[in-house]
């Protein structure tokens, strides 16, 4: 039986596969490359040794994924596909709606027709909005975001709940991430942003490796540490070993589960720049700019209930968040 992986070629999906590759479960990716490249699985199979199967599908498209169900013996679904980008969520908010929630719909529908009722599903710390004090924990109050991508995630939870109200052998694990950063150790596979990052730790390694030339530190006089703003930075390899051991549960117990993926630490945009300085020998220009719109001042999360039920804890810490980032930036200056 196999995983099927929506959104396999991108950032967390490829790492994803690395793991579960390694965990011994046979993966088929589908993805439409909207946001990533074939060269990544090519290079997940490298770093494996295994050739994977996989197929350029929109998720949107019905047909083609009742094909992929058809073709393949499919247990349970990790579902990645989706925009992400939060600023082009405002100006493009049908493109999100559609993308994310007409694509979650399509393939819960065929997964529905294949009798496949296994589902772990890609969140976000954005769901809790700003109406919460960190450590966020999964029983807080959700439904404040303030973007459309936000929004998206908060819908598709909400369906997935009533999804398993109304059939309860449904399985589903959502899991909310906070700031995956990082890289596989080998150096092979990263985080690709197709144009000028907006997420601090790309815009860091850009900044070192000479595509970028000075950073932009969305304010310093927040009521934190140093003033700069705190988050939750988790490596993406600690990430996806969080969604081997999701799948396991999911594949086991019905039901629907909830869990935060983070580190449980805050770190403050100075000190990730500091890190990086250090991992790297590079110097990281930057300058201090006004605070970002829609920014929450602090986001980490309690991650004792992963730990508790799934037996998952993050183990990198943010120097070798850093090295691996570093590693993975100056093999491949323009990415894949
Ligand atoms: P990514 O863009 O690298 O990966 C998403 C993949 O989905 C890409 O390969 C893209 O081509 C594909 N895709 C998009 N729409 C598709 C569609 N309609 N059909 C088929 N494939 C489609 O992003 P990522 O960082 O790996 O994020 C993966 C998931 O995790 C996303 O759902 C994202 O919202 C969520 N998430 C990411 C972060 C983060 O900071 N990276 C944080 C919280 C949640
Ligand atoms: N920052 C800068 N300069 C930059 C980029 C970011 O100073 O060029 C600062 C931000 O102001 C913030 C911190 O760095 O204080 C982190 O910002 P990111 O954009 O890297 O991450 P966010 O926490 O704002 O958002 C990310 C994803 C969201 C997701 C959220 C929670 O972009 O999609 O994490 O998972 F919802």
């Amino acid at each position: 039986m196999s995983v099927l992986v929506t959104g396999g070629a991108g950032y967390i999906g490829s790492h994803t596969c690395v793991e579960l590759i390694g965990a011994g479960y046979d993966v088929v990716i589908a993805d439409n490359f909207s946001n990533s490249s074939p060269e990544a699985i090519r290079r997940v199979g490298e770093i494996t040794g295994k050739n994977l199967k996989y197929y350029d599908c929109d998720i949107r498209d019905a047909e083609h994924l009742g094909k992929i169900f058809a073709e393949n013996k499919i247990s349970s679904v990790i579902h990645f596909a989706g925009l992400k980008a939060v600023g082009e969520s405002v100006q493009k908010p049908l493109e999100y709606y559609d993308n994310n929630i007409g694509g979650t719909i399509v393939l819960l529908e065929a997964m529905k027709n294949a009798g496949c009722k296994k589902l772990v599903f890609s969140s976000s710390a954005t769901v809790y909005g700003d109406g919460n004090a960190s450590p966020l924990k999964e029983d807080m109050p959700t439904g404040e975001t303030t973007n459309p991508y936000g929004s998206t995630k908060l819908y598709i939870e909400r369906i997935l709940q009533d999804i398993h109200v109304s059939d309860s052998e449904w399985g589903i694990t959502i899991l909310r991430y906070f700031n995956p950063i990082g890289a596989h150790k080998s150096g092979l596979i990263g985080e690709n942003p197709r144009d000028i990052p907006n997420n601090l730790m790309p815009y860091i390694s850009q900044v070192a490796v000479g595509r970028l030339c000075r950073l932009n530190v969305f304010g310093d006089d927040y009521d934190t540490r140093d003033g700069t703003g705190v988050r939750d930075y988790i490596h993406v390899s600690d990430l996806a070993d969080g969604h081997v051991k999701a799948l396991k549960k999911t594949l086991a117990e019905n039901g629907v589960r909830i869990y935060n993926l983070g580190t449980g630490k805050g770190v403050s945009v100075l000190e990730l720049i500091r890190a990086f300085e250090k991992a790297s020998g590079k110097k990281i220009d930057y300058k201090i700019a006004p605070r970002r719109d829609g920014d929450v001042v602090v986001c980490y999360a309690d991650a004792d209930k992963a730990m508790l039920e799934l037996g998952w804890r993050a183990k990198r810490d943010i120097l070798e968040m850093c090295e691996d980032t570093w590693r993975w930036q100056k093999n491949n200056p323009e990415g894949f």
